[in-house]
């Protein structure tokens, strides 16, 4: 990890007693089409992680599903031994299936097999942070996480894992999981076009606790948007990292995750997101998700 000549916008926030950039980088992208199998460009990939440490990013996102254990396996070869800055968050509580399906697998017997092949993949002794993924593709799904979470705070009593988090999760789990053991982040689905977590997140961030949009552009069907594309239109800037300007000025508990197989998305998407909207621009923004 060299020095970064420019800083990324955003600052740090703390998961737990670790400090991230809120400035990260999602890996999921990084596994062959559908998320299955390795990348067709594999030296890209690994370059892609490399220019994620240059810039100075230290919260890299993954899961050991993707690939299944393909991204996991370029992380290690791309970034170990860590830098000590560096913090991987991954999750756990869904496998794949054959026709490249995200089945759960939450029973604790699945949970402790799915850290420790987190463990062996990422080359590591502890994970940094394990997010509890809920519900299934189609969004979260109301019900119990009890079991699961007692089991994942289980082996964080064992120092296999530093910090806990939720994936995919409603208020009320998020409410459930934090009376088994303190959750650190909440990562769900978020971006200019879907805002039903708005309340979550404020209260999230009066509670000092790390909200992390997963598809903050969009994910597979990247946000278009004619008042996302003039507003980047009027500031000479692509639209995409504009979306990413937006939610951190959103909240200052947001943490970003944007994932990339493009050295040069990701180099303009740090650019991108610092750039300082107006409160106008940031009103012509917000009128996006509220209209969708
Ligand atoms: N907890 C969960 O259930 C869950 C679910 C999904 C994702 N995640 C996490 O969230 C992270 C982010 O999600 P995501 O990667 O699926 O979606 P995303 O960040 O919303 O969007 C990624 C897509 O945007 C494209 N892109 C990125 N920068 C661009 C740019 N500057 N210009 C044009 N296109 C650009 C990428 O294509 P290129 O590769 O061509 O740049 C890719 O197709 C994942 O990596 C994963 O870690 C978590």
């Amino acid at each position: 990890m060299s020095t970064p000549s420019v800083p990324l916008p955003g600052g740090t926030h703390p998961l737990g007693d670790l400090a991230v950039t809120r400035f990260g980088y999602g890996a999921m992208q990084l596994a062959g089409p559908g998320v299955m199998g390795p990348p067709a460009d594999r030296d890209g990939a690994l370059a892609v992680l490399r220019e994620a440490a240059d810039l100075g990013i230290t919260h890299i996102d993954t899961a050991g599903a993707y690939g299944p254990r393909v991204t996991n396996r370029l992380i290690r070869e791309a970034l170990h031994p860590y830098p000590a800055p560096l913090h991987l968050v991954t999750k756990v509580g869904a496998v794949r299936d054959e026709q490249g399906g995200w089945p759960p697998a939450r029973r604790p017997e699945d949970l402790r097999r799915a850290v420790r092949e987190n463990l062996d993949d990422l080359g590591l002794d502890a994970l940094d942070v394990v997010n509890l993924r809920l519900g299934d593709a189609e969004g979260t799904r109301p019900g119990s996480l009890a079991e699961p979470f007692e089991a994942l705070a289980e082996l964080r009593q064992q120092g296999l894992i530093r910090h806990l988090g939720v994936s995919n999760a409603t208020a009320e789990q998020v409410a459930e999981a934090q009376t088994i053991a303190p959750v650190v982040c909440v990562q769900n689905m978020y971006n200019l076009a879907h805002r039903r977590d708005d309340d979550l997140i404020d209260d999230l961030a009066a509670q000092g606790i790390a909200y992390v949009p997963f598809f903050p552009l969009g994910g597979f069907s990247p946000l278009q948007s004619a008042a996302l594309s003039a507003v980047a239109a009027r500031r000479g800037a692509a639209p995409l990292p504009v979306a990413l300007a937006w939610l951190l000025r959103r909240s200052p508990n947001i943490l970003l995750i944007p994932g990339t197989s493009s050295v040069a998305h990701l180099r303009e998407n740090a650019a991108g997101a610092g750039l300082r909207l107006s409160d106008e621009e940031f009103a012509e923004l917000d009128e996006i998700g509220r209209r969708a």
